[in-house]
């Protein structure tokens, strides 16, 4: 998400983000279970956005939490998300962290690097701020060239699929990267699907109402006028009431070690 957004954009953005941790809360908890998160004693939450996730983070340690964020809107927002927990927030460049090297058990992301300007320089840094023997934890990165959907509907299906990410600065493909990004910082590097789930048409109904405006907004922006937003929309919800709509979207983890 670009940082020059409007107001609106803004709130679209952090109710966005609330939903999908939401979402996710049950592919993150057996990653956070994996990774030992709840014997660390400091952990990093890398680009807390809200702090939605850093709320599950901290409530999933018995550690003390610095959450990171180089957007001082967000961390306004995270601020009163994660009042009265033992979290400390810090504004800085996840390029550059702010720390001394071998300072944390565990550093953290999620839904992050596909955001970044230098996903390799960031791993690097949150490798190199981790004690000997800790971890550097990805919790979910999607992959959208991996995204599979029926029934078609072409003009929608290609935004969906990584054109709407990466007009707005995002790396729609960084699922597959994940491995290269550990090893190449020097981490012993274990990767695996956290997102493998195929969705309900009944989720996929849910899911679609709370974020509809969502949906629209991205399609006006790509370009589609109101009577073909309509008509997939109208379809859409068709397939979804049928019981035939299809949704497959993988999310990938990466837990590295330090040696
Ligand atoms: C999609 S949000 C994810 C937020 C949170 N991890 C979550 O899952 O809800 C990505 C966040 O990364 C932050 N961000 C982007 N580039 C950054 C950078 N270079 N350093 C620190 N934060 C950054 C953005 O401000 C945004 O809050």
């Amino acid at each position: 998400m670009p940082h020059n957004r409007s107001k609106e954009e803004f709130h679209d953005f952090v109710r966005k983000l609330e939903q999908q941790a939401l979402e996710t809360a049950e592919e993150r908890h057996p990653i956070y279970i994996k990774a030992g998160l709840k014997d660390a004693r400091l952990v990093l939450d890398v680009g807390c956005g809200s702090g939605v996730v850093t709320k599950d983070v901290a409530m999933h340690t018995n550690g003390y939490v610095i959450a990171l964020d180089d957007s001082p809107d967000m961390l306004e927002v995270a601020k009163q998300v994660l009042h009265g927990m033992d979290v400390e927030i810090v504004v800085g460049d996840a390029h550059m962290l702010p720390f001394a090297d071998n300072t944390f058990d565990i550093a953290i992301c999620n839904l992050f690097l596909m955001w970044v300007k230098d996903p390799q320089k960031v791993v690097n840094e949150m490798a190199r701020v981790i004690k000997h023997g800790g971890k550097v934890v990805a919790t979910l990165e999607p992959d959208f060239g991996a995204k599979i959907h029926w029934p078609p509907y072409p003009k929608v299906d290609e935004i969906f699929a990584g054109k709407a990410i990466r007009n707005r600065g995002g790396d729609p493909y960084i699922g597959r990267k994940l491995r290269m990004l550990f090893v190449r910082a020097g981490l012993e590097t274990e990767v695996g699907i956290g997102n493998k789930r195929i969705w309900s048409c009944e989720e996929d109904k849910a899911s679609y109402i709370r974020a509809r405006d969502f949906y629209w907004k991205v399609l006006r922006r790509e370009g589609l006028s109101e009577e073909e937003i309509k008509d997939w929309e109208e379809k859409h919800l068709k397939s979804i009431e049928e019981g035939i709509e299809f949704n497959f979207f993988p999310q990938f983890y990466a837990i590295g070690i330090k040696p």
